[in-house]
């Protein structure tokens, strides 16, 4: 995961290293144990495309050059994210060893090149700079980041120590080698010098016919071990192992908001995305969901049961039980329960909407109430408005959505129906019950619904009806 609070831009890390850094992300594998038509790389780790992690990794580590080796046809669905990283196609999956082969000659001049495994997604980029600066400082020709696992199945092993260690594939293992539980992370880095010559060198696997980068590992003259923590090396191969990942990171990121002052009440029903920022005395209640870029302000109490998507919540804000998405909320607003804020919605500061209330791409002014199951929809309402129970804004006419304008200090009367395109001007009231089609002056009161009529006696003739037959 993107370690935070990165101080140097890449461009200045790398001038700092006095190195070219060449990190290359191998995803070109089928991904077979998947089952799934989605490249493994692109399955969604704590909210965003796993590839993004190894992708992120990199460009904080300053890398001059970021290389994604990937499979044929993947090329249109890897550049939304590729952001500047060059996509390598390996023609066909012969293996780690041969993916790596596919790096252009013209990059294979950098002195340090890291491997990352687009299906390691857990690696900080802390640990990624403590493997380089191992290589580099011991000036050995690689560095392998493992792990001591309590369950070390399905992994490479890691047989001998430091100048001697050699990576034993699980299938190749003999029964003595298979109780070693250091595990290859598949995380390495290299002196380029050294590895583009050992990779021409490589033999294929008898078994598989792959060719595995593992084998260039034993075959450097000069090698070390680094360790790293557990959490990091998991490698995400099946949807299993996806959900394990996605537990550890949510944990990490519970952690760290924690750490930074943000009260989460229950860590195991907490889910926050990767992308999103707490900051500190906010409280986030059990069962809450801070999905995509959220961002929640300072002292902002959320939940219990709220779900935000891609939302900016401000400072001082209660969002109770609630469903929100792709909007904004400034400072001291109080949401919920029970209220749906859709796309495109701003709440001024200290406004109040809910309980049942919809809002949809509508600007609720200043200090205004929408309370109790309203409608909301292409509005633009003022300051201290009042949103009547039951009020709906008609804003489809079955071809085009239109707007309604509410001016401010407006009183609209409980289940008025405002027929769009309409306006509201400052001060107006409309009445209970209103159908309001026409523009209201500033200061009117709009009255629209039949007159009442009373029939003296109704009930009690009623009961002395006959009862039916039978
Ligand atoms: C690999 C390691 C194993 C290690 C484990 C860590 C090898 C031979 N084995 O096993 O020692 O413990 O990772 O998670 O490296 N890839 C390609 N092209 C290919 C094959 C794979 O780009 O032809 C990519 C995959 O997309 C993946 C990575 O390389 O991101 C690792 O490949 P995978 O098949 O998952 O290897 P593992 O069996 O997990
Ligand atoms: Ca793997």
């Amino acid at each position: 995961m993107a370690d935070t609070g990165e101080s140097t831009t890449p461009r200045k890390a790398a001038r700092a290293s006095g190195r070219d850094l060449l990190v290359v992300i191998l995803a070109a594998g089928r991904g077979r144990r998947m089952h799934s038509t989605t490249p493994k790389v692109l399955h969604p780790l704590g909210g965003q495309p796993m590839l993004q992690y190894s992708l992120d990794t990199a460009r904080q580590l300053g890398a001059a050059n970021i290389v994604v080796v990937h499979a044929p046809g993947q090329r249109p669905l890897l550049e939304p994210i590729a952001d500047g990283a060059r996509l390598v196609v390996q023609g066909r999956p012969l293996g780690t060893g041969h993916a790596l082969n596919q790096v252009p000659q013209p990059l294979r001049g950098a002195d340090d090149v890291l491997v990352l495994y687009g299906d390691v997604p857990l690696l900080r980029t802390s640990t990624a700079r403590r493997l380089l600066q191992a290589r580099r400082k011991g000036d050995v020709d690689a560095a392998l980041l493992a792990a001591h696992l309590s369950d070390p199945h399905g992994y490479g092993r890691v047989i001998g120590e430091d100048g001697s260690a050699r990576i034993v594939e699980e299938a190749d293992a003999a029964p003595a080698e298979l109780a070693v539980d250091l595990v290859n992370t598949g995380i390495a880095a290299f002196r380029g010098a050294a590895l583009w010559p050992a990779l021409r060198r490589l033999k294929k696997s008898s078994r598989t016919g792959e060719y595995y980068l593992t084998q260039a590992f034993g075959a450097m003259p000069r090698r070390t071990v680094v360790p790293a923590p557990e959490d990091e090396a998991l490698g995400v191969n099946d949807r299993w192992q996806l959900a394990a990942a996605e537990a550890a990171l949510r944990l990490r990121k519970n952690r760290e908001l924690a750490e930074s002052g943000v009260m989460i009440v229950d860590p195991a029903t907490t889910y926050i995305d990767a992308g999103v920022s707490v900051e500190p005395d906010a409280v986030i209640q059990p069962f809450t969901f801070l999905r995509g870029r959220t961002t929640i302000g300072a002292r902002t109490r959320v939940g219990p049961y709220a779900e935000i998507y891609d939302c900016r919540v401000g400072q001082d804000c209660v969002i109770g039980r609630s469903h929100l998405e792709g909007s904004t909320v400034e400072d001291g607003v109080n949401i919920g329960p029970f209220n749906r804020l859709r796309s495109g919605s701003l709440i001024a500061r200290d406004a109040r909407v809910g309980s049942f209330a919809e809002i949809k791409n509508t600007l609720v002014g200043p200090e205004s109430d929408v309370h109790h199951f309203s409608y909301l929809g292409d509005a633009v309402l003022g300051k201290g408005v009042n949103i009547g129970a039951g009020t709906v804004t008609a804003n489809f006419d079955g071809v085009e959505k239109r707007q309604t304008v509410i001016g401010d200090g407006v009183f609209i009367g409980s289940d008025s129906i405002l027929v769009a395109p309409v306006k509201i001007g400052d001060g107006a009231y409309t009445a209970a019950g209103s159908v309001i089609t026409h523009d209201v002056e500033a200061d009117a009161l709009a009255i629209e619904r039949a007159e009442e009529r009373q029939v003296p006696r109704w009930s009690q003739r009623k009961r002395r009806k006959p009862a039916p037959d039978g």
